[in-house]
């Protein structure tokens, strides 16, 4: 669904965002990318819709290489959170938002309305219909610019820390939500919650502009130095873990590991 060969990106020539980035993924996979502030994951999700274009390397979306002539078909079928909601507001009230995407699609009237109100109900913001986005809150603004992409409904859905100003039931119901998806869309959650991302089919770690572990959720976990090293924030448990280490009996510390990290994920 999403093929990536050698991208690199520079804002300027200081900051060489992108080093050299690849990957593969498969229609319906949910890959979590992981990585510390300025590791350059936004980046990454901008190439991958074409609002920035690599200065090496190619991006192919569904068997289509993006360029110039494909750009807008890309477009429909990569939808992006953005992580700040700010910069992705453009109608004066939150309905004309969640309908931007639609008019551009040419959906009738009917169906476009019945589309918003199923989209605001699904994020709870049925009540704000009529409000203009620059007077709600961060969490507010995220849930609408959720409910926007997701009635696009387009085949891949990139969530750049779309959860990042919600409050704890805020982000249960949002994760929850975007577990749902899990298997009929391609997902990329970017996220800095290690639990999280322990849900998804994959997990791509970055630092400094480069992919230092492609891996499942159990695998990447047992790369600790690794997650350090991407300066990652480590789960308590997988801290005791990694002190353990440094000690004699591991195989007695490693089933102290497997009990805790057992215990956290069911929280
Ligand atoms: N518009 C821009 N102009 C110039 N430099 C930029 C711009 N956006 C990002 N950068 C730089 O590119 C690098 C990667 O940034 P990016 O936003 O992709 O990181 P990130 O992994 O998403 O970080 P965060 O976790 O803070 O969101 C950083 O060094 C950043 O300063
Ligand atoms: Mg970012």
């Amino acid at each position: 669904m999403i093929s990536v060969k050698d991208l690199h990106f520079s804002y300027n020539k200081e900051t060489h965002a992108v080093r050299g980035v690849s990957f593969d993924i498969p229609d319906g996979q949910w890959v979590s990318i992981l990585g510390h502030n300025g590791s350059g994951k936004s980046t990454l999700s901008k190439l991958l819709n074409g609002l920035i274009r690599p200065n090496k390397g190619t991006v192919t979306i569904d068997g289509e290489e993006l360029n110039d002539d494909t750009v807008n078909n890309i477009r429909k079928k990569v939808g992006i959170v953005f992580q700040n909601p700010d910069n992705q507001f453009i109608g004066v009230t939150v309905k004309h938002d969640i309908a931007f995407g639609l008019e551009n699609r040419r959906i009738e009237r009917d169906k476009m309305l019945e589309i918003i109100d199923e989209y605001a109900k699904l994020v709870e913001m049925d009540k704000f219909l009529k409000m203009e986005p620059s007077r709600l809150s961060g969490g507010q603004k995220q849930r609408v610019a959720i409910a926007g992409v997701l009635a696009i409904n387009p085949s891949i859905i990139i969530f750049d820390e779309a959860t990042s100003m919600l409050d704890p039931e805020g982000v249960n119901e949002i994760t929850s939500l975007i577990e749902n998806l899990k298997g009929s869309k391609t997902i990329i959650t970017i996220t800095h919650d290690l639990n999280f991302a322990s849900k998804s089919d994959r997990i791509i770690v970055m630092n400094k502009g480069k992919i230092v572990s492609d891996d499942t959720p159990d695998e990447t976990f047992k790369k600790l130095d690794l997650l350090v090293n991407a300066k990652l924030d480590i789960p308590f448990n997988l801290k005791v873990y990694n002190d353990a280490l440094k000690n004699d009996k591991i195989n007695q510390k490693k089933e102290l590991m497997n009990a805790l990290w057992e215990l956290s994920l069911k929280k």
